[in-house]
């Protein structure tokens, strides 16, 4: 006893008054760990560590079998709902099956209890009562049985994040207490701006920037296993920029011919786009629009609106057209009727000597074409 009172460190020596005062007002909250301590019959577990689906032996320690003639065991504390099993020592051989038994229990003749397929449900408290003249000693003991974890699904898969907004990331993993959550950033510790919630299931960035982008990942670890999340991508939002029309300026074209313009800008998520003539919303919503230019009104101002719903950020371009009755010369192009056909006498020539392969090029190059033609009729 001596030697085991040099042992404790400094802050461990105490009167006796103190530490019975002490114990007084904790045992309120500890009743189980108290009684353990102070009267308990301390109990071992074999294996410490369990897993699901592992057996366990749970043995009373240092009991004076003489005395003992039968033990109950219950799952919580000592009562009659939560007793397991109650145990007769030979020569009075024999066990009751309790209301908490599962099936899976049994005690063997040195009291211990051993269960087998062991579940996570299972982890708590065992008390063990032994029954015998003049014994009112009583132990228990506390036990986890962790899970083998699955991967834990990590959502949303992608955010794409407006600059200095926050966003948070959910690890769905088994809620158990002895599940422990950690997050990886490309295959890093994340350390920074990370604010970690609800058991760090939870991942907020506030204040998001460049330097938060990348591939996120939980992780899930309990004392039997660990297991990873499915990557979620964190990019941030820019844009609309660089819109563009492939049409620039002024055009003019013909009377009664068709009007087609492919709108273009750089944005993350990708872009929302309106079409305007004049000022009327034209409702299409495609990156192009094509009109037939039947009526003199409809030369004007045709305008591409680009949004990015996350940042919120509206850019357009516009291209004037111009309408006339005399054959015109579309920008960009600038071929005459004359070199269309030599271009297409020339691809059918080379066409020709490719063969097979041919036939596919061939049907491209005569659309291509024939689109042209048509505006300059
Ligand atoms: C048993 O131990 C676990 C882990 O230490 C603890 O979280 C839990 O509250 C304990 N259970 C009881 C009933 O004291
Ligand atoms: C984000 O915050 C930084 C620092 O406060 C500021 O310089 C920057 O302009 C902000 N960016 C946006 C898009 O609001
Ligand atoms: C989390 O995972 C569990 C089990 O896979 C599932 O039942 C639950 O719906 C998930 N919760 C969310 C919010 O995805
Ligand atoms: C959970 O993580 C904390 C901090 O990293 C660590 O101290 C603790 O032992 C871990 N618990 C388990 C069950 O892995
Ligand atoms: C994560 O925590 C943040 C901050 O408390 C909260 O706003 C957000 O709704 C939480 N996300 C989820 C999915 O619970
Ligand atoms: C503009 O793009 C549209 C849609 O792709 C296309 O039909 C049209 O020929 C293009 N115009 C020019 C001048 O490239
Ligand atoms: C677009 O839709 C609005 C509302 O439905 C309608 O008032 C307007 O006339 C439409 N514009 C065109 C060009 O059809
Ligand atoms: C569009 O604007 C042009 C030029 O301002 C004008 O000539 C044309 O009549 C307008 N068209 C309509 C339908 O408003
Ligand atoms: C065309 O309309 C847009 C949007 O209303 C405007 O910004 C632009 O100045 C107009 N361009 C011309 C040439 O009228």
């Amino acid at each position: 006893m001596g030697r085991h009172e040099a042992w404790r460190p400094p802050g461990w020596r105490c009167s006796w008054h103190t530490a019975f005062l002490a114990a007084s007002v904790l045992s309120s909250c500890f009743l189980l760990t108290r009684a353990q301590e102070t009267t308990g019959i301390s109990i071992r577990v074999v294996p410490e560590v369990l897993k699901e689906g592992d057996s366990v032996t749970l043995t009373p320690e240092g009991l004076d079998l003489k005395n003992i003639a039968s033990c109950k065991w219950y799952r919580g504390a000592v009562e009659e709902r939560n007793m397991i099993i109650s145990f007769f020592r030979p020569p009075f051989s024999g066990e009751t099956k309790g209301p908490a038994h599962t099936g899976r229990e049994t005690v063997k003749p040195d009291f211990s209890l051993y269960i087998t397929d062991l579940k996570p449900a299972d982890s708590g408290i065992y008390s063990f009562k032994p029954e015998g003249p003049g014994v009112t000693i009583t132990g228990a003991t506390n036990i986890t049985v962790s899970e083998t974890l699955s991967n834990p699904v990590l959502w949303p898969a992608e955010a794409i994040v407006a600059e200095n907004a926050s966003v948070s990331l959910q690890c769905n993993t088994s809620n158990r207490l002895d599940v422990n959550v950690t997050w990886f950033k490309d295959s890093n510790p994340v350390l920074d701006k990370a604010v970690l919630f609800n058991r760090n299931r939870n991942l907020t960035l506030t204040a998001v920037s460049k330097d938060e982008e990348g591939m996120y990942t939980c992780k899930a670890t309990n004392p039997v296993s660990k297991a990873t999340s499915n990557p979620s991508k964190i990019s941030l939002a820019y844009g609309p920029n660089n819109v563009k029309l492939n049409q620039t300026g002024t055009v003019t074209l013909k009377l009664g011919s068709r009007l087609a313009l492919l709108c273009t800008a750089e944005s993350l998520p990708e872009a929302q786009f309106r079409w305007f003539f004049n000022h009327t919303n034209m409702n299409v919503t495609a990156n192009t629009f094509s009109t037939d230019l039947t009526a003199w009104e409809d030369g004007g101002n045709y305008t591409c609106q680009a949004y990015n719903s996350v940042v919120k950020k509206l850019a357009s371009a516009s291209v004037n057209v111009k309408l006339t009755t005399q054959e015109s010369t579309p920008p960009g192009s600038g071929l005459t009727p004359g070199q269309i056909v030599g271009i297409v006498i020339g691809c059918v020539l080379g066409v020709a000597l490719i063969g097979g392969l041919g036939y596919f090029l061939f049907t491209k190059t005569a659309l291509g074409v024939k689109r042209t033609y048509n505006i300059q009729h």
